[in-house]
């Protein structure tokens, strides 16, 4: 008997940075948006904790007890005094380190998924605590659609949102570990004092009304700046998308992925073609959002 999770990735449409806390974690106002791009989880009962992973890029996925999948195993168990005797088997499709949130949907998917097989009974309050224990970004991964995240971007408010935004990723060759990016953000802002990150209004109600261009308009990314100085190659990217009619160009979450709003499905084609043909970028994949969050199939 073996249980199989989905789970999406996300972009952020608006992540504002505060500066760096006592506990080297930043504040955040992280506006999540969950797209149809996706990981599979499958557990299985087996002798002892193992984890396999498939996809093309599954030789950069950490195989041992720093994948958050295992860590999310290992927490449930502890939490219900069982033993963490599962094989995890990972179908990998998100971008590895891309800012997409892999590695939490990862998370996600195997918390979901054990919770399932071994029937624990958690309540879903008691998931999201988990989530919030393997990381920043966990939490949304299991809930999906869209959320204002504050705090480090784990405390979660659910946003309705009136429509469909098709977007173009860019994978980048390699990844960037988000840790190297806030701290390349610490380094930039060193001499300026970093203001409270907030909401912003214009997001917020582009995504209620589902207005594609208005959310265009207000897309912001303050670890662009970061991600760009760490990898400048990632502005010639950016500026194919533009060039091939994107509404706009954007660095996802702490990159090196860039993501595309376009105008609908057709755009999204001629915008990934571009991409693909320009050799900036590893390959060009299109997704469409909000979709729900980690989902038993
Ligand atoms: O929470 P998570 O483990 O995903 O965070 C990875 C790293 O990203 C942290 O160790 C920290 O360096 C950085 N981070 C941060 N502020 C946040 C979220 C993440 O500085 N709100």
């Amino acid at each position: 008997m073996s249980v199989t999770v989905r789970v999406p990735a996300k972009v952020n449409v608006q992540l504002a940075v505060g500066g760096a806390r006592p506990d080297g974690f930043h504040d955040l106002a992280n506006v999540f948006l969950a797209v149809g791009l996706y990981d599979e989880v499958t557990v299985t009962p087996a002798d002892s904790l193992r984890v396999t992973c498939e996809g093309p890029d599954a030789s950069r996925v950490p195989l041992d007890r720093t994948n958050l999948a295992a860590r999310a195993v290992e927490k449930l168990a502890a939490r219900y005094g069982r033993r963490a005797d599962v094989h995890l088997h990972i179908t990998k499709d998100i971008p590895v380190a891309g800012g997409m949130a892999g590695g939490s949907a990862d998370g996600a998917g195997a918390l979901l998924a054990c919770d399932a097989l071994w029937g624990t009974g958690a309540s879903r309050e008691t998931l999201l605590g988990i989530c919030a224990e393997l990381g920043s970004d966990v939490p949304f991964s299991l809930v999906g659609g869209a959320a204002l995240g504050t705090g480090r971007g784990e405390k979660l408010r659910v946003l309705e949102v009136g429509g469909t935004f098709h977007w173009v990723f860019a994978v980048a060759d390699g990844g960037l570990p988000t840790p190297a990016v806030y701290g390349e953000f610490d380094r930039l802002k060193e001499a300026v004092t970093v203001p409270e990150p907030v909401a912003s209004a214009a997001v917020l109600s582009a995504l209620a009304a589902g207005d594609v261009p208005a959310l265009a308009g207000a897309l912001s990314n303050d670890l662009q700046a970061a991600a760009l100085s760490l990898r400048p190659s990632l502005a010639s990217t950016l500026a194919v998308g533009t060039g091939a009619g994107a509404l706009a160009s954007i660095v996802s979450g702490s990159g090196p992925t860039t993501a595309f709003l376009v105008r609908d499905a057709e755009s999204a084609a001629k915008v990934a073609d571009a991409l693909a043909a320009s050799g900036t970028c590893r390959a060009a994949r299109v997704a469409a959002g909000p979709v729900q969050g980690a989902v038993v199939v």
